[in-house]
C-alpha cells in the first residue's frame, strides 16, 4: 500500500503586521501581558477588502503546487480546512477549484478548527493509501481579523489570533523509508461550548438568551437578529484556562500515541510541529516529553494562532529553514475547539 508524502508545501501570510502595541489603540491590553501569557509579539491581519480566507489559501496553494513540480490541472482532489470561510456556504474548496481553473474534481471542506489541517491530512492520506487520488491539495487558511471583538470586552480572545494560510500537495510513494506513517484523531464534545462561536447557528439558545423573539419574529428571521449584534453575540467565546488545562494533557497523549504506534520514542523525533495555540502550551508539552529546544518548532511569536493554518505554516517555515530533511521523523500535533485533537507522524 502506498504512503503519502508531502511533495510540495507553500504558505502565504498578509503583509500587514500588527504588534501587541498596535492592539493597544483598540483595547486595554499591554505588550507585557500578551507576551507573558501567550508568547505572541505580533500577528498578520489580512487586507480588509482584497484578501479573504480563500484568496490566501489560493496563494499558498500556488506555491505548494509549483514546488511539487505539477500544475493546478494535475490536482485530483481538494481538501480545505478553515473556521472562517468566505461564505457560510458553499465552502472555500470550490473557490480554489474555480480560481485555479482546475478540472471538475472533488472539493471537500473540513470544519475542525485548530486541528482542521491534521484532520484534513488524515482524510487525504486515506485516498492516497487506497490509490484513489495521486495529487491531493490540502489547505489550511484563516481570516480571523474579520470576526473578532477588538474592544476590551473581547481582549482575552482577540489578542491571540492572526490571519494566514498554507497548503501541501500529497502524493503517493512506494519508498518504505518515507511517508506519512499514521494519523490519530480524537474528540470530546462534552466541552464543545468552552471554545465556540454560537451565532449564527440553529441552536435552541436563541430563545433562552433572548436573541430572538419566537412569538414576534417572522419565520426565517431568527438565524440572525438585531439582538445578536446589540449583545455582541457574534464573536467567539473562550474559557482560556479550561482550554489550557485540557491542551497540556491531550497534546502529549496524542503525540505519544503516534510515536508508540510506530515504535518510536520522543528522543527519536527530529522535529515536533505543534499547533501554535500558545507558546506556554508548547513549552509545557516540550517539558512533558523531555524534548530539546531544537526538537520543537514555534513561530507563534510572529503570527499568533492561525487555527487551521498554524500547523502547515509552521511546517512550511521549518522546511524552508532547512530544519527538515528527507528521512527525518516529524510529528504534527494539534488541539482545539470541539474539543478535537490529532497527530500525524511522518518519515519526511
Ligand atoms: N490584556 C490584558 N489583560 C487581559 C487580557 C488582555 N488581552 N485578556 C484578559 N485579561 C485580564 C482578564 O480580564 C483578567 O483580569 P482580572 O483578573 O482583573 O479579572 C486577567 O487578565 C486574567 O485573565 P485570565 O483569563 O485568568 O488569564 P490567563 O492567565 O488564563 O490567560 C489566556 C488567558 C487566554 C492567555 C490563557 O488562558 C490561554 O492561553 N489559554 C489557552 C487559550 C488557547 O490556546 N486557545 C486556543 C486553543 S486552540
Amino acid at each position: 500500500m502506498p504512503r503519502s508524502i508531502i511533495a510540495g508545501i507553500g504558505m502565504y501570510v498578509p503583509k500587514n503586521v500588527y504588534t501587541n502595541k498596535d492592539l493597544m489603540q483598540y483595547m486595554d491590553t499591554s505588550d507585557e501581558w500578551i507576551v507573558e501569557r501567550t508568547g505572541i509579539r505580533e500577528r498578520r491581519f489580512a487586507d480588509r477588502k482584497g484578501e479573504t480566507t480563500a484568496t490566501m489559501g489560493i496563494e499558498a496553494a500556488k506555491v505548494a503546487i509549483e514546488r511539487a513540480g505539477i500544475t493546478p490541472q494535475d490536482i485530483d482532489f481538494i481538501i480545505f480546512a478553515t473556521l472562517s470561510p468566505d461564505y457560510y456556504f458553499p465552502g472555500c474548496g470550490v473557490l480554489v477549484q474555480r480560481a485555479l481553473q482546475m478540472k471538475e474534481i472533488g472539493a471537500l471542506d473540513v470544519r475542525n478548527q485548530c486541528s482542521g489541517f491534521v484532520y484534513a491530512l488524515s482524510v487525504g492520506d486515506q485516498y492516497i493509501r487506497t490509490g484513489t487520488y495521486k495529487n491531493i491539495l490540502v489547505i489550511g487558511s484563516e481570516k480571523h481579523s474579520f470576526g473578532l471583538d477588538f474592544s476590551t470586552r473581547g481582549r482575552n480572545v482577540s489578542v491571540i489570533f492572526g490571519d494566514g494560510a498554507a497548503a501541501v500537495v500529497l502524493q503517493p510513494t512506494e519508498d518504505p523509508n518515507r511517508g506519512l506513517l499514521s494519523t490519530h484523531l480524537h474528540s470530546d464534545g462534552n466541552d464543545a461550548e468552552i471554545l465556540a462561536m454560537f451565532n449564527p447557528g440553529t441552536h435552541a439558545n436563541y430563545w433562552k438568551e433572548g436573541l430572538a423573539d419566537f412569538d414576534e419574529a417572522p419565520v426565517g428571521q431568527m438565524f440572525m437578529s438585531h439582538s445578536m449584534v446589540e449583545k455582541a453575540q457574534l464573536f467567539p467565546n473562550m474559557d482560556g484556562q479550561a482550554v489550557f488545562k485540557k491542551a497540556v494533557v491531550k497534546f502529549p497523549e496524542v503525540i505519544m500515541e503516534a510515536l508508540r504506534t510506530n515504535n518510536y520514542q520522543p528522543s527519536d523525533l527530529k522535529l515536533l510541529v505543534p499547533h501554535q495555540a500558545n507558546l506556554r502550551i508548547s513549552q509545557f508539552v516540550q517539558h512533558t516529553l523531555k524534548l530539546r529546544d531544537d526538537q520543537v518548532y514555534n513561530n507563534i511569536q510572529r503570527y499568533g494562532n492561525t487555527t487551521a493554518a498554524s500547523v502547515p505554516i509552521a511546517l512550511c517555515e521549518a522546511w524552508q529553514e532547512g530544519k527538515i530533511q528527507p528521512g527525518d521523523l516529524v510529528c504534527l500535533a494539534a488541539f482545539g475547539s470541539g474539543f478535537t485533537w490529532a497527530s500525524a507522524l511522518f518519515k519526511w
